[in-house]
């Protein structure tokens, strides 16, 4: 992809592919990632929770079954949380036969790892801090981890970079900690609340079915915490009637696992 690339085959819409292109490879892997790179996409999200022994590592359930084969290699560590799993036992699992037999191997990556392949693709990264609640401090600990690989250089703030979570409290501290990473809330405040979220959130990625234009105006109308004019991306956004309709929502950006129907749809409109 070209660096820095958000936007749709020269359109003013960001297209993000949702877990890496999941609708085409099997999610938070890097397999997801190439696949973004190939199809052409500059923006990759994922999901980061924490392993037993305290390793950073790219997944989006808190449990280990759905997109592994851990179930076969520890049968009797039911729920096979990630949290009670260590690094190297969540490094032996396969993350792609369940998606297909072409991915047999592809594993759960590290989020050095994931990273380091992101940075080695000319992508960019909207990083989801996972249910932070069971993971005290994994702010601060992204953020360190962040900061080793570089992203947190002034040229990956300003457009490669954005941190967000379900949590208000999560994106607070990280915005916080580091107030010059850009910030997004998961979710959709009032609008009478949104004020308040512009003190530590760059822009709101909302549920698509919550959207209205009306909603989209209101956040507009609100600066974030760096002074330019709030953002709106909505999720999870896979099919062309959505994002068209979206798109003349006035949506900043849509997170999508198919990445080329959004870029379709918007660019024949
Ligand atoms: O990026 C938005 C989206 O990822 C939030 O939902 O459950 O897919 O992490 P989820
Ligand atoms: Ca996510």
């Amino acid at each position: 992809p070209t660096p820095h690339a958000g936007a749709a085959g020269g359109d003013r819409l960001v297209v993000v592919a949702h877990r890496g292109a999941s609708g085409y490879a099997p999610e938070n892997t890097l397999a997801a990632v190439d696949r973004a790179a190939a199809m052409g996409f500059g923006w990759v999200e994922n999901d980061v929770q924490r392993t037993k022994d305290g390793r950073l590592v790219v997944i989006h359930d808190a449990t280990l079954e759905r997109t592994t084969n851990v179930k076969l290699l520890f049968p009797h560590r039911a729920p096979w949380r990630v949290r009670d799993f260590t690094a190297g036992e969540i490094a032996r699992l396969d993350a792609g036969s369940w998606y297909g037999r072409r991915y047999a191997g592809v594993r759960v990556p590290t989020l050095q790892q994931y990273m380091e392949r992101v940075s080695h693709n000319h992508q960019s990264l909207l990083l989801e801090i996972k249910n932070p609640e069971l993971y005290p401090g994994i702010e601060r600990q992204t953020l360190a981890l962040l900061d080793k690989e570089g992203w947190l250089d002034p040229s990956h703030l300003t457009d490669r970079l954005i941190v967000q979570s379900f949590s208000a409290g999560s994106v607070r501290t990280v915005h916080a900690l580091r107030p010059g990473i850009r910030t997004a809330y998961l979710g959709t405040p009032q609008v009478k609340e949104l004020r308040a979220y512009a003190r530590f959130a760059d822009q709101i990625n909302a549920l698509y079915t919550k959207l209205s234009p009306g909603y989209v105006s209101a956040v507009h109308a609100l600066k974030g915490p760096h002074d330019k004019t709030m953002r709106v991306f909505a999720w999870t956004v896979n099919g062309a009637d959505e994002a068209r309709r979206l798109d003349g929502f006035g949506v900043d950006g849509v997170i999508t696992n198919v990445p080329d129907v959004v870029r379709t749809a918007v660019t024949a409109r």
